[in-house]
């Protein structure tokens, strides 16, 4: 957790609306929702709507990364979206993609790393190695850490971790008695990283979908009524302002 404007140095001169003294959460999550319902509104492809939903991702990363945020994780594709219609889901794909290609290549100037969460092998050899390459150009680099949801889905990172957990007891390398919640915490995706302090979820839906229900236990939820490709900068403000205000107790008085 960081306090928006302790040194002042290092956001002076940005332009950054955040006012002094606001509490930066240091992982936030979002679930990028409302994309098909955006292009419907305007009679478009859904497709045309995650073409927007991309371009906003790119926005919001980088103002993440500048106002101080130390994890961001977007649910970019989730275990159940493949049943989408083909077309949809190859839009998405295609979109993947460009990105890989040339988007993340930005961040570079952010110094932020990228990383996936998911299960990689359902994606094509091609898409496969645009994820490894984009991690390995990232990965000596300090600035935040952008965690993309892809093929993910958190019972299924559960049970992997179940699984895991499971053949280092057959094994002897772990014994029943010390599983405990770090045990746990340490064979999801996210291992090493803290949970989230806030999600965010556009499109006035008041749903988790299957998004790190492990990591969630604790972590201040805002809804905000705004389709994500209309998501603006103001509005993360908006939301780190909301979460700034709330009274975290971990089930404490
Ligand atoms: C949910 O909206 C959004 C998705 C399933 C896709 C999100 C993907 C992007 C924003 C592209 C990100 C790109 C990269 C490279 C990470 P929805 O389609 O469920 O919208 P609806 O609820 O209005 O139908």
């Amino acid at each position: 957790m960081a306090i928006f404007g302790k040194k002042k140095e290092s956001f002076k001169g940005r332009g950054l609306a955040l006012e002094e003294g606001v509490i930066i959460p240091t992982h936030i999550g979002i679930i990028m929702d409302g994309n098909g319902r955006w292009a419907k509104k305007r009679g478009l492809p859904r497709k045309v709507g995650h073409r927007e939903g991309a371009k906003v991702f790119r926005t919001i990363t980088r103002y993440c990364s500048e106002v101080g945020v130390k994890y961001l994780t977007v649910y970019a594709f989730s275990t159940e979206n493949w049943k989408r219609p083909e077309d949809e889901v190859g839009a998405l794909m295609g979109l993947f993609k460009s990105y890989l290609k040339e988007a993340l290549e930005d961040f570079k100037d952010d110094d932020i790393v990228v990383r996936f969460i998911g299960e990689k092998s359902g994606f094509s050899q091609e898409l496969q190695e645009l994820m490894d390459e984009n991690v390995e150009i990232a990965k000596d680099r300090k600035g935040m850490v952008l965690n993309i949801a892809m093929n993910y889905g958190s019972r299924d990172e559960i049970v992997r971790a179940v699984r895991k957990i499971g053949d280092e007891v057959k094994s002897g390398a772990l014994s029943p008695e010390d599983i405990d919640e770090k045990v746990v915490s340490d064979r999801l995706y996210t291992a090493g990283q803290p949970d989230p302090d806030l999600i965010i979820r556009p499109s006035g839906e008041y749903r988790i979908s299957n998004f790190m229900l492990w990591q969630a236990a604790y972590t201040e939820f805002v809804i905000m009524d705004k389709l994500w490709p209309d998501f603006k900068k103001s509005d993360l403000d908006e939301a780190i302002r909301i979460y700034s205000q709330r009274n975290r107790r971990y089930g404490g008085v």
